[in-house]
């Protein structure tokens, strides 16, 4: 026999009004038609006042999970984990797993979603900016296929210019390959001790034509002498490296200065790339590291910017547990800072 609400009704209403017979039975005068009646009548108000008591239960506990799925539906995620926790009333623990579950779900639904849109996006953009240098190169050919080779000084020209976009389409791709292999985690970081202070002169050795084209200086500062040991991916902290301070050359004034400065602090290193040219505004500061984000297209694009370059810094300083941050001024320059663990 199942326990349903009508059989526990009728089971206490028979409980309660035996015993309410029983007791009876002891008072003086009862007689058994009075028993009779009064068993009865205490048998039927009983089983309806428990049984109503029961549903009444029931009824509160179903309508609050209706609630809840209601909520749900319009997105309504108030409840806190430690007040699920606490409860032992079996119902309210259903409809609160209830709650929890249908929440996660609507979270991660949310997350694909999201993910979605960004794969939709990326897609647009490198589509676009795959067609830029392709659709140049394309037209330079052309036209010294349609005669314009006869003539030397335009062959000469248009080759240069489409070895030039072809430059650029490969610089990109070479950008593309190495964010999506930092986004979905395919390259992995190889640390070891490297001297931070060799590898920047490395990359102003690199970068040295690029800096005498606009007469922009190359510094180091260090407030202790020697070897600055932090515990990094040696290739790809030269790649972060490199990026800054092309950047602060490429976007700093002619004539410019860029300081890479070191300071030391308990267990790590401050790194510091400073320039002193026109700056970031401030309403683009926080979008710089998306990718394919310029301030200035035509400025970034004429120097061979894929775009990409802060996007790849910011992944392989996440790699690093680190965090990349930018301080600029309008016509004061621009710092980029990070922060590297010493080598024990
Ligand atoms: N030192 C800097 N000074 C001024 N603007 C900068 C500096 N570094 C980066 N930027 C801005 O941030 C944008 C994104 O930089 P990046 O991701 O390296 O792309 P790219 O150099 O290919 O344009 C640049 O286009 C530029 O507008
Ligand atoms: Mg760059």
């Amino acid at each position: 026999m199942s326990l349903s609400p009508r059989v526990i009704a009728f089971l206490l209403a028979g409980l309660i009004s035996a015993l309410t017979a029983v007791f009876l039975t002891f008072v003086e005068g009862v007689t058994r038609s009075m028993l009779f009646v009064v068993a009865i009548s205490s048998l039927i108000v009983s089983f309806f006042l428990i049984l109503y008591t029961i549903e009444i239960l029931v009824y509160r506990e179903v309508n609050k999970m209706y609630k809840t799925i209601h909520k749900l539906r319009i997105k309504d995620f108030t409840i806190s984990r430690s007040t699920l926790i606490k409860n032992n009333n079996p119902f309210k623990k259903l409809n609160d797993e209830i709650f929890v579950y249908v929440a996660r779900k609507q979270k991660e639904i949310e997350e694909l979603r999201r993910l979605e849109q960004f794969r939709r996006e990326f897609l647009a953009d490198v589509s676009h900016e795959l067609k830029t240098p392709v659709f140049a190169a394309q037209g330079f050919i052309h036209t010294l296929i349609d005669g314009a080779v006869d003539d030397e000084k335009v062959r000469d020209k248009f080759l240069a210019k489409a070895a030039k976009s072809l430059d650029g389409l490969d610089a990109l791709v070479k950008d593309l390959v190495a964010l999506s292999q930092l986004e979905t985690g395919e390259v992995k970081m190889h640390f070891e001790p490297v001297d931070l202070y060799q590898i920047t002169l490395e990359v102003f050795e690199q970068l040295e034509n690029t800096a005498l084209a606009r007469q922009t200086s190359l510094k180091i500062k260090t407030d202790q002498p020697g070897a600055v040991l932090v515990k990094a991916d040696p290739q790809r902290i030269t790649q972060v490296l490199t990026n800054l301070i092309e950047n602060a050359i490429k976007y700093g004034n002619d004539g410019g200065k860029v300081l890479v400065s070191f300071e030391t602090e308990k267990k790590h290193y401050n790194v510091l790339v400073r320039d002193n040219g026109p700056g970031i505004p401030p309403e683009h500061l926080n979008r710089i590291f998306e990718r394919f984000y310029r301030v200035d297209k035509s400025r970034s694009k004429e120097r061979g910017g894929t775009g990409l370059g802060l996007a790849i810094v910011k992944h392989i300083l996440n790699a690093h547990k680190s965090k990349i941050t930018v301080m600029s001024k309008p016509d004061k320059g621009t710092t980029f800072s990070f922060k590297l663990d010493k080598a024990e």
